[in-house]
């Protein structure tokens, strides 16, 4: 008798010992599993401040750094890709984000194959101020780089937009939609306004919670509106001691581009934002 008092003292104090000195819960627990959702672009669109809103959310956990598993890394294969995911417990949405995603041929079949229940997320943005952000961000790591229009024109004054450079063709977003509908179904992708996500970040995130059929935990309370910065942040970033906003990034500022070109852009791009629009029923008044 008093040996099995003795295993069930030692046994409770193990369980214990092991409550006090394990890591947080969730580190511990739950399993890897492949994403229920994904970010899948655009660039320069908002996709990491999507991210980090709505992570804040109890039932969603996220990796943080963009994986490129379905463009670069394919060939490690699904398990590699399950290995790079936060531990879940049961109810939890697992998610990344990939932004290049979107212009990959390859990814809308890729992603099928592993689960054609995966809900996609776009967060779109007007493409010439898209333009301009990536061809910014681009120019702080490479200062050599020819103007943006020498870069954005094949010739300025015929107006002959070069849809071949990345920055340019990124923002063709009809024509990658096709190949994504060609593999989903239009109501398993949610868009995101990335001029709302400035805006009125709160609902926008309602709708992302909707769409992903979480409660609506994550709300205007998270937000504060910096006047300074002229952007929306994150009343309590997770994991992180500087606030999280959404905006220029290191005090960058867009390079100005004269108002021919931008105009040239804004006609080049009218038909297809107006065919955008039509196939996802939902006008972002992007002129
Ligand atoms: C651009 O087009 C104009 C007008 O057609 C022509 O005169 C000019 O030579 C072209 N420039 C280049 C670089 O092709
Ligand atoms: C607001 O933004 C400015 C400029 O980026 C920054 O210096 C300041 O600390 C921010 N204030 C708050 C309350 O986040």
């Amino acid at each position: 008798m008093p040996n099995v008092l003795h295993f069930i003292l030692r046994s409770l104090c193990s369980f214990f010992y092991r409550f006090i000195f394990s890591p947080p819960v969730t580190a511990k627990f739950g399993n890897k599993k492949l994403p229920n959702a994904i970010i899948v672009g655009v660039k320069k669109g908002g996709t990491r401040a999507v991210l980090e809103f709505i992570r804040i959310h109890p039932d969603v956990r996220a990796v943080g750094t963009e994986t490129h598993f379905f463009d670069r890394n394919h060939d490690r294969g699904l398990d590699w890709y399950r290995s790079l995911m936060p531990r879940t417990l049961e109810g939890q949405i697992s998610m990344e984000k990939t932004p290049s995603y979107f212009v990959t041929a390859d990814a809308p079949r890729r992603i099928a194959a592993m689960s054609r229940h995966t809900k996609l997320i776009v967060v779109v943005r007007d493409p010439v101020t898209r333009a301009i952000s990536d061809y910014t961000q681009t120019l702080t790591k490479t200062p050599d780089l020819p103007s943006f229009q020498e870069l954005a024109f094949l010739n300025q004054s015929q107006g002959l937009v070069d849809v071949s450079w990345n920055a340019i063709r990124i923002g063709l977003y009809a024509l990658h939609l096709e190949c994504w509908l060609r593999h989903f179904p239009l109501e398993q992708i949610h868009f995101v306004s990335g001029e709302r996500l400035i805006t009125d970040p709160a609902g926008e995130l309602g709708r992302v919670q909707d769409f992903l059929g979480l409660k609506r935990i994550v709300t205007d309370k998270h937000f504060y509106f910096n006047r300074t910065k002229g952007f929306p942040c994150l009343k309590k970033p997770e994991s992180s001691v500087s606030p999280r906003c959404l905006g220029k990034s290191k005090g960058r500022t867009h390079v100005q581009i004269d108002r021919e070109a931008v105009e040239q852009l804004r006609d080049f791009y009218r038909p297809h934002n107006v065919r955008f629009y039509e196939m996802v029923g939902f006008d972002f008044r992007w002129d």
